[in-house]
């Protein structure tokens, strides 16, 4: 671990709602990965914003007969909400449309010119006559000519992942015609520039997923192609001297990662592209936008003499499906992240999605009766059991003052041990982006401390009951620390029933291990720290996926 760290997640488009796909592959697991940097005194910041530019947005915004700014600014603002309401702890959530990335992309684009990256070229656009539009990326669907899978767009393929050159029996996504083609002229990046340099870089970086390292070699050796980056539309970052066009989305948006943590940076009183380059730069994605993390992303860095450092780590996880099925807002299977938090604690889906969601790109599914499950015999039968019966057993039988320990016993000292080696396990496992593994060992880490206080059965009052309740009540202050990245709330609510002030989030994270919790401590209020998930209900949130 570095002692700086700037992390990304994948902008999401200003266009609707964020829902449960969205925060399973990107935004959950770089929020914990931040909270977890903070807990170890890393100087950590977690950056996003809304990708606001592209032809999708702006005819959206033209049907709810709004300006685009206007419509991207709704967005912006709900999708913050939203976050917020997850515990997503941004520190700045901005925008790909403000002016410190407009202006940056300009003077990429121009270094880039000035570094012979760029050239002009006429080409011929598909045009669609009933519309009277150019018809970029999104605006053609058909067959991919890598995978021939058929009604992809033109932009991407999401079958096989990869940008098409040239889809195959195209048709205009608007109307369903087949469009006529016209000349205009365009900018271009020589991604082929890149090709050596890329292979160098991902042979290098050891911290990059090596399947995914894997194929992105393989894209590079089968041939890079360069990249239109220019939009006959009127929404976008101007290009300079030729204003009345526009860049491509892709070449503007992960620019934002970089200008909103600068402006950030710099706001603070910091110097922000030296802080970007001393620290650990996490840029966190689902697989769908590999191409562009991996290769246009680094290329555009490499293309501006790495002025601004690349990646370090760019965690690539697979796709959320629901009840066993694609997520599609267009046919209404999906699930509001408004709408999940009206019903259930943020906490709650925090834990399941992280449990069921692996360091890869294997896809993970939600399932409402598995969610329900995890959540009442993991959760609340095995954590909130625990905290519950060693701090409400204190409270009754110490009057909530922990005891000095008599002597250990060997299971006592082997329960001690579990607590001196907990934070160095569980961090290690966090480091290595495994979320889901490190989430199951606190629960392991409960577990024992069920059975530990199962065994030594304290109620009997006999010799060691002083040692076994001050272990318990060690373990859970252990855990509300522990758990502070996965269950922000739940964690501090343990901390508070722990008799502790402030908030847990500052704890060291060496302090899961130090037994702090000394003899002569007076806890807090014991309640119960989780509520169950009825059948009834899940049977309710379940109806809308039956009918279909
Ligand atoms: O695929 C998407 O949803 C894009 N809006 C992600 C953009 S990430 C970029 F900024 F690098
Ligand atoms: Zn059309």
């Amino acid at each position: 671990m570095k002692p700086r760290a700037i992390i990304t997640s994948a902008l999401p488009y200003a266009n609707g709602e964020i829902h449960l796909g969205h925060v399973a592959s990107t935004y959950l697991p770089a929020d914990v990965t931040t909270r977890f940097l903070k807990q170890n005194g890393v100087e950590a910041y977690y950056i996003c914003a809304s990708d606001d530019f592209g032809t999708p947005i702006l005819i959206a915004a033209e049907k709810e007969k709004k300006t685009p700014q206007e419509y991207v600014a709704h967005w912006n603002k709900r999708d913050y909400e939203d976050f917020s309401a997850f515990d997503i702890g941004f520190d700045l959530f901005y925008r790909t449309s403000s002016p410190e990335n407009i202006e940056f992309v300009r003077y990429v684009f121009d270094k880039l010119k000035k570094n012979g990256h760029i050239y002009e070229s006429e080409i011929i656009q598909f045009y669609c006559q009933n519309d009277k539009k150019f018809l970029p990326d999104r605006y053609v669907i058909g067959i991919c000519p890598h995978c021939q899978a058929p009604d992809q767009y033109s932009d991407l393929c999401e079958k096989c992942g990869r940008v098409p050159e040239e889809i195959g029996n195209p048709k205009c996504a608007i109307c369903g015609a087949t469009p006529t083609k016209e000349k205009t002229t365009h900018y271009f990046f020589r991604l082929k520039n890149f090709g050596d340099p890329l292979f160098k870089w991902l042979e290098e970086n050891q911290n990059l997923q090596k399947d995914v390292k894997k194929y992105v070699q393989n894209w590079i050796t089968s041939g890079l192609v360069d990249w239109d980056i220019t939009r006959d539309i009127s929404w976008g970052v101007p290009i300079p001297g030729d204003e009345s066009k526009v860049f491509y989305g892709w070449f503007d948006n992960h620019l934002a990662y970089i200008s909103s943590a600068i402006k950030f940076l710099n706001d603070k009183g910091l110097d922000g592209k030296e802080f970007w380059n001393s620290a650990d730069i996490y840029h966190f994605i689902g697989k769908d936008i590999v191409y562009h993390h991996y290769l246009f992303l680094p290329a555009m860095r490499l293309g501006i003499d790495s002025e601004y450092k690349l990646p370090d780590y760019i965690p690539t996880r697979g796709h959320l499906t629901l009840q066993s099925k694609k997520i599609s807002k267009s046919r209404n299977w999906y699930i509001g992240l408004k709408e999940f938090l009206e019903f259930y604690p943020s906490d709650y889906l925090r834990y399941y999605l992280v449990s069921i969601n692996p360091y890869s790109q294997d896809d993970l599914n939600f399932d409402w009766d598995d969610f329900m499950t995890r959540i009442n015999s993991e959760l609340i039968g095995n954590l909130g059991n625990l905290v519950n019966r060693a701090l409400g057993f204190t409270k009754k039988t110490f009057d909530g003052v922990i005891p000095a320990p008599s002597a250990y016993d060997d299971k006592d000292k082997e329960a001690e041990s579990k607590i001196r080696t907990f934070a160095s396990e569980l961090s290690e496992l966090v480091q290595q982006n495994h979320l889901d593994r490190a989430l199951k060992k606190v629960m392991e880490f409960s577990a024992y401390f069920n059975q530990y206080f199962q065994h030594k059965e304290p109620w009997k009052k006999g010799p060691g009951t002083e040692t076994c309740v001050f272990l318990a009540a060690n373990a859970v202050y252990s855990i509300s620390i522990a758990l502070n990245s996965f269950l922000p709330k739940s964690s501090q609510k343990i901390w508070e029933q722990l008799g502790m002030s402030g908030n847990v989030s500052t704890k060291p994270w060496k302090s899961i291990s130090e037994l702090e919790l000394k003899s002569g401590h007076k806890l807090g209020e014991i309640t119960p720290i989780f509520g169950r998930v009825e059948e009834a209900d899940i049977k309710k949130r379940k109806e809308k996926f039956e009918t279909k």
